[in-house]
């Protein structure tokens, strides 16, 4: 099955009410682009007012906490994120792993509470510049990528409808400069292989995976080109609808992923 090309916007902690115009400017421009899946993560005050006047758009949340609710001062849960209005949650992102310590099993418990509570998954993986450097990245990111991924009897039945895979190499997020196509082209086959591994023959194959770190306007054509990437999760390009729409647009020539 060839599923639809999966754009989705990461605004990490940027946006105030005033984003709100932008969002219903993506959200406009989605309408003209229906070969393309598109979405966007707010910040959680912005996931409400989005969700509430998009007609196109998926609303997502960027975490959620792994357990339904109790004393964790600041947390939030994945039932709080979808009763807001969010039909999926990134999981994983580095700046979590990095910023906030998240560990692989942290990773997969939260993964596990996300589908409890009925939310799509976009789960994160990606190596540094030193581990990439020492030859490493492709044994770490295999290693990652299998211990948050919850074991298979916790995953949903309709699997490559509910879990989406992101590479994300740390040193391309942010930089300008987005991974080379051979080196997305290596990661993502080798992911794609994993999930088969995994997962088997019937879900492993169409189980979307994004590449993520500075795609922009003028790079994501050759990245969409690259066998296996099946999107962009677009951090800072994905702030401006006519950026975002733009990286879009790439994708709503036929690719074959
Ligand atoms: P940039 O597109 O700003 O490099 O960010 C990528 C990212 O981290 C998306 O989750």
């Amino acid at each position: 099955m060839t599923r639809r090309p999966y754009i989705v916007g990461n605004w990490k902690m940027h946006g105030t009410r005033a984003m709100l115009s932008e969002a219903r400017a993506i959200d406009r421009a989605a309408q003209r682009h229906m070969k393309v899946e598109v979405a966007i993560a707010p910040p959680y005050t912005l996931i409400h007012p989005i969700h509430r006047e998009a007609e196109q758009i998926a609303v997502g949340a960027q975490d959620c906490h792994h357990e339904d609710g109790g004393a964790h001062t600041g947390d939030i849960s994945a039932a709080m994120v979808a009763d807001a209005g969010a039909s999926f949650v990134i999981l994983g992102h580095s700046e979590r792993r990095t910023g906030h310590g998240e560990s692989d099993a942290l990773v997969r418990a939260k993964a596990g509470a996300a589908f409890a509570a009925g939310l799509k998954v976009i789960l994160c993986c990606g190596e540094s510049a030193a581990t990439r450097e020492s030859g490493k990245a492709v044994a770490f990111v295999k290693k990652q990528l299998k211990a948050s991924l919850p074991e298979a009897a916790q995953l949903p039945a309709e699997l490559a409808e509910r879990l989406t895979v992101a590479y994300e190499p740390l040193w391309a997020i942010g930089t300008g400069t987005p991974a080379t196509t051979d080196d997305i082209a290596e990661m993502h086959s080798v992911i794609r292989a994993l999930l088969i591994e995994l997962l088997g023959e019937e879900q492993g194959p169409d189980v979307r995976i994004l590449y993520g770190g500075s795609v922009k306007p003028d790079n994501a054509a050759a990245i969409f080109a690259v066998p296996d990437v099946g999107g962009a999760l677009v951090g800072g390009a994905s702030l401006t609808a006519d950026s975002f729409m733009g990286i879009a647009l790439a994708a709503s020539e036929p690719f074959e992923n």
